[in-house]
């Protein structure tokens, strides 16, 4: 077992990571939350394959009742909070009751928004079921949803949400096995912007092992799971709310919550952030911070992966830089980007929207 803790000012919790660790979720819940009462907020699709087993393990003890989410993108908004929220209230949930979050990311931003806010605040514990939110999305206390944005521009991603750390996350690498392989190329690029923010060795390990991991042969994920958790850890650790070394995780972020919305492209979230990495290089080599290699590395390694580096479909320029001025890393009007350059990645203030434009360009967006 490999057992990774986070240590945050919002609290101090154990990742445990583990093959056929799902047969005994209940034991290690019970070293972190001493209630009995609790609501299984699980993604419908991960019910049929797991869930079964999963209630089966809690007994007699436990009052459990399980709310079903459909877990989609267009989903992750209000309205699935407010219903978890009825549940919660169905269930008799009291703020000695634990919510636990049964799915990928977007289960778990929404599960641990309702986690924060309901009865303002009560226990929650993360068993993510997809590669993506086992490496990330289910470490550091992130939650939330999306919202429409005005005069029908679309929507924008995590607009509002709250940090709120798990008790617990639990990780079974083992339930990998019933998700699409296009998923875990997915959570691949999240593995990919972790290697390139701080562990390059983790970039040669994806190379190396690359046709194993979209295998998701268990034991190469479970080191790939384990070695991905560990450097979030260290992000997270050195900053919980994103005042300086965590804004590094938005590596690809800004320009890929633009795209991942836009129902025309079809991206899964780890495909519009390796589009996102791949426009990052584009512009940070525009700015002078680094040499065209990195563009070539971050092609390289996205495309190994099976994971797309252009736009798949048209999109306007003018549009995806209008619908950059509403995500959270811009300020008072001014573009805020996570670049990489010669040495790591930073937070780069005020970039001219002449860069981001030739960087959206060069991924085939059109004039
Ligand atoms: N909170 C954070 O810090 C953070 C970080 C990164 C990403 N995110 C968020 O995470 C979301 C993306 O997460 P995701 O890629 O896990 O998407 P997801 O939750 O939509 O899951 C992807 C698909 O896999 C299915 N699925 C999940 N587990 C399965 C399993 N074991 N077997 C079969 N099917 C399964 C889901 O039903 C869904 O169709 C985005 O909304 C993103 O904003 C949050």
């Amino acid at each position: 077992m490999n057992r990774i803790q986070v240590s945050v000012p919002g609290g101090t919790y154990p990742v445990i990571i583990e093959p056929g660790l799902l047969p005994s979720m209940s034991q290690h819940i019970e070293e972190v939350h001493s209630g009995r009462r609790g609501l299984l907020v699980m993604d419908e699709q991960v019910e049929h394959p797991h869930g079964e087993q999963l209630r089966a393990e809690f007994g007699e003890a436990w009052h459990l009742r399980t709310h079903l989410f459909k877990a989609t993108e267009a989903n992750k908004q209000l309205d699935s909070v407010a219903s978890i929220y009825q549940s919660a209230l169905s269930q008799g949930l009291d703020r000695g009751s634990l919510i636990m979050g049964v799915g990928g990311g977007v289960t778990g931003d929404v599960a641990g928004f309702a986690a924060a806010t309901f009865l303002r605040g009560i226990d929650l514990v993360l068993i993510p079921t997809t590669l993506l939110s086992m490496v990330d999305a289910s470490i550091g206390g992130k939650t939330g949803v999306n919202l429409p944005l005005p005069d029908h521009r679309g929507v924008g991603k995590n607009l509002a949400g709250a940090f709120w750390q798990p008790k617990a996350v639990l990780i079974d690498p083992l339930v990998l096995s019933t998700l699409d392989p296009r998923e875990i190329r997915s959570g691949v690029a999240e593995c990919i912007k972790h290697g390139f923010i701080s562990d390059p060795s983790l970039l040669d390990f994806i190379r190396q092992e690359h046709a194993a991991i979209l295998q998701a042969e268990s034991e190469t994920i479970t080191r790939l799971v384990s070695r991905a958790v560990q450097v979030k850890v260290d992000v997270v650790q050195g900053d919980e709310r994103e005042s300086g070394r965590r804004a590094a995780l938005n590596l690809g972020h800004t320009f890929g919550h633009v795209i991942e919305p836009i129902p025309e492209l079809d991206l899964r979230h780890g495909e519009a952030v390796a589009i996102g990495m791949v426009a990052a290089a584009e512009c940070a080599c525009r700015l002078g911070r680094c040499d065209a290699s990195v563009v070539g590395v971050t092609r390289e390694m996205v495309s190994l992966m099976g994971l797309p580096a252009d736009l798949p479909a048209e999109q306007p320029v003018e549009d995806l830089l209008e619908a950059m001025r509403f995500d959270k890393k811009t300020r008072d009007g001014h573009l805020r980007l996570v670049l990489p350059g010669e040495a790591g990645v930073d937070l780069i203030e005020d970039v001219p929207e002449e860069m981001v434009r030739a960087a959206w360009l060069a991924v085939g967006a059109t004039t």
